[in-house]
């Protein structure tokens, strides 16, 4: 049974934890800096990166202290290399190459969207490959067929803003604060739905695609508008996503040999009205529907250091010269969905 610590610093979260191959959970320590980044309304890359280096390093010791071990005692040290803001990458990167190269264990240098697509598996493990995957995040938007560890093929992404980053956006216009997506869900739930007229990006386009950088627009429009209440907006922008995620998703299922189950997972997975379309739309499919708990959607360790361990099973380890990549697509091979400026 291998023993994994898997240390996470590609955006806000700095994260340390420890996992062992039977699913076991040993150690889960995790900072936000929320308060370090709450004036600017969104995360400043290089206040990111600074936070992550002090951060680090105590968190890495709180992880093997609350877990009862010694570096010794772990088998191999994973990091995230990337995609997300380099500098903070990089933090995590040299950390284990050091942690790495100290105690003569292996470097798994795990893909941050990777390490959110094998969560599921970590919580349930009669989740077999291939699932559906729907990732949501704050940088992504797609449905990929995971076919098994590093191997993807995606089917449909964004053409232009991710769900997460909508979400940031439209908290911002309203003044929900930050980080935004909670924030969005806390006042739709006190909101009307049908009370703002919103768009539906690309509903009954014939394309797979997704797109969010309408609605934020058009959100923007009804916020100056002075006409509507502020939760009012935000439940209607939640539906307009809910809507668009089940017409896209919808598309692509009415075309495919569909796998046993849905998954979802990214950080948006923690959006709960989204979670429970996604249940539906799963049981009118007769798939299995797999979400991680709320903790494990937003980012962290446990599911760095899990992803460490899948790959670890299968005799995938890294040299100490991997190179920190801030943008790393799961299906490489996947073509472009529109276009320039289209974000991988
Ligand atoms: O996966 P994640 O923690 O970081 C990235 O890898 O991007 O995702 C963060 C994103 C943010 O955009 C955040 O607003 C969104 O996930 N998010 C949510 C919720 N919780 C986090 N969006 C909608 N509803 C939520 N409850
Ligand atoms: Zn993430």
């Amino acid at each position: 049974m291998a023993i994994i610590l898997g240390l996470e610093s590609s955006c806000d979260e700095t994260a340390a934890a420890i996992v062992r191959s039977d699913r076991t959970i040993l150690s889960h320590a995790l900072a936000g800096q929320e308060d370090h980044h709450r004036a600017f309304g969104g995360v400043v890359p290089e206040i990111a990166a600074r936070a992550h280096a002090e951060l680090m390093t105590p968190l890495v010791e709180t992880a093997l202290a609350d877990a009862g071990l010694t570096l010794n005692d772990v088998d191999a040290i994973a990091a995230t290399a990337g995609p997300g803001l380099i500098g903070g990458v990089m933090v995590g990167l040299v950390t284990a190459k050091a942690l790495a190269m100290a105690s003569g264990k292996p470097l798994i240098a795990v893909n941050h969207l990777e390490g959110h697509a094998l969560s599921p598996r970590l919580i349930d493990a009669d989740l077999e490959f291939p699932y559906l995957l729907l990732l949501v995040s704050g940088g992504h938007c797609q449905l990929l067929r995971v076919n098994g560890v590093g191997d993807y093929k995606r089917l449909a992404t964004t053409i232009d803003d991710a769900v997460g980053e909508a979400f940031d956006k439209t908290a911002k216009i309203l003044g929900l604060g930050f980080p935004g997506g909670p924030a969005v869900e806390r006042a739709a739930a006190i909101g009307n739905a049908n009370n703002v007229p919103l768009p539906r990006p690309l509903k009954g386009a014939d394309e797979p695609h997704f797109s969010f950088a309408g609605l934020k627009s058009a959100v923007l429009r009804a916020h100056e508008t002075g006409q509507y209440r502020v939760e009012d907006i935000a439940a209607s922008f939640q539906l307009a996503v809910i809507d668009c995620l089940h017409d896209r998703i919808s598309y692509t299922l009415d075309r495919i040999d569909a796998p046993a189950a849905l998954v979802v997972a990214g950080g948006v997975a923690a959006n709960v009205p989204i979670r429970e379309m996604l249940e539906k739309l799963a049981a009118q499919r007769s798939m299995r529907f797999v979400a991680p708990p709320l903790w494990l959607c937003t980012d962290n360790g446990v599911m760095i250091a899990w992803a460490g361990a899948e790959r670890f099973g299968l005799g995938l380890t890294d040299g100490l010269d991997f190179v920190a990549r801030p943008r790393w697509p799961l299906d490489p091979h996947a073509a472009p969905a529109r276009g320039a400026g289209v974000k991988a």
